[in-house]
C-alpha cells in the first residue's frame, strides 16, 4: 500500500455499545510499534505539519472529529474528515499532513510503525516537495 486511503475496521454491534478492534496480522498492514493520543486540542489549533521518511502510521478519531490534509511530495492535496471510531487514515511514508478543526473532546490516535525518532521527521515543506 503506498497511497493514503480510508481504512474500515472491524465493529461488534451491541445493545450495551459497540467494539472495534485492531491486530497484527489483520487489520492493519504494518507491525506496531508505538501509540500515542493527541487530546485537549484548544479551538482552531493545527497539529502535525511534517512528514515521516520511514514511518508508516494509521490515526483514528476515537472521539469526536478532525481533518487530516494531506500532500504528497508533487504538492497534490486531499483533505480527510474523520469522524467513526472505526475507520482510520493509512498514512504511508513521504506525506506531508496537517489535522486541523478539531471539534471539542476530540481524540486523535495515532498507530506508529516505529519508535519516537526526531530524524524521521521532515519538518520544512520545501525541503520535503524538493525531495
Ligand atoms: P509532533 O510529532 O511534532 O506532534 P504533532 O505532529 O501532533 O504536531 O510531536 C510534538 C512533540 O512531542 C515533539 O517535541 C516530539 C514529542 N514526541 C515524543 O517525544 N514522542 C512521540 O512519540 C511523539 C509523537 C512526539
Amino acid at each position: 500500500m503506498n497511497t493514503c486511503e480510508i481504512l474500515s475496521f472491524p465493529k461488534i454491534t451491541d445493545n450495551r455499545g459497540n467494539l472495534t478492534f485492531l491486530q497484527t496480522p489483520g487489520e492493519i498492514p504494518f507491525v506496531i510499534k508505538r501509540l500515542f493520543w493527541i487530546y485537549d486540542v484548544p479551538g482552531g489549533e493545527i497539529r502535525g505539519g511534517h512528514a515521516y521518511k520511514n514511518q508508516h502510521e494509521i490515526i483514528i478519531a476515537l472521539s469526536g472529529s478532525f481533518d487530516i490534509t494531506v500532500y504528497d511530495i508533487r504538492g497534490n492535496k486531499t483533505t480527510f474528515s474523520l469522524n467513526r471510531s472505526y475507520c482510520g487514515l493509512y498514512l504511508p511514508p513521504s506525506n506531508w499532513r496537517e489535522m486541523s478543526n478539531f471539534s471539542t473532546n476530540a481524540v486523535s490516535l495515532h498507530i506508529s510503525s516505529s519508535a519516537f525518532n526526531e530524524n524521521d521527521y521532515i519538518r520544512d515543506f520545501n525541503l520535503f516537495i524538493k525531495k
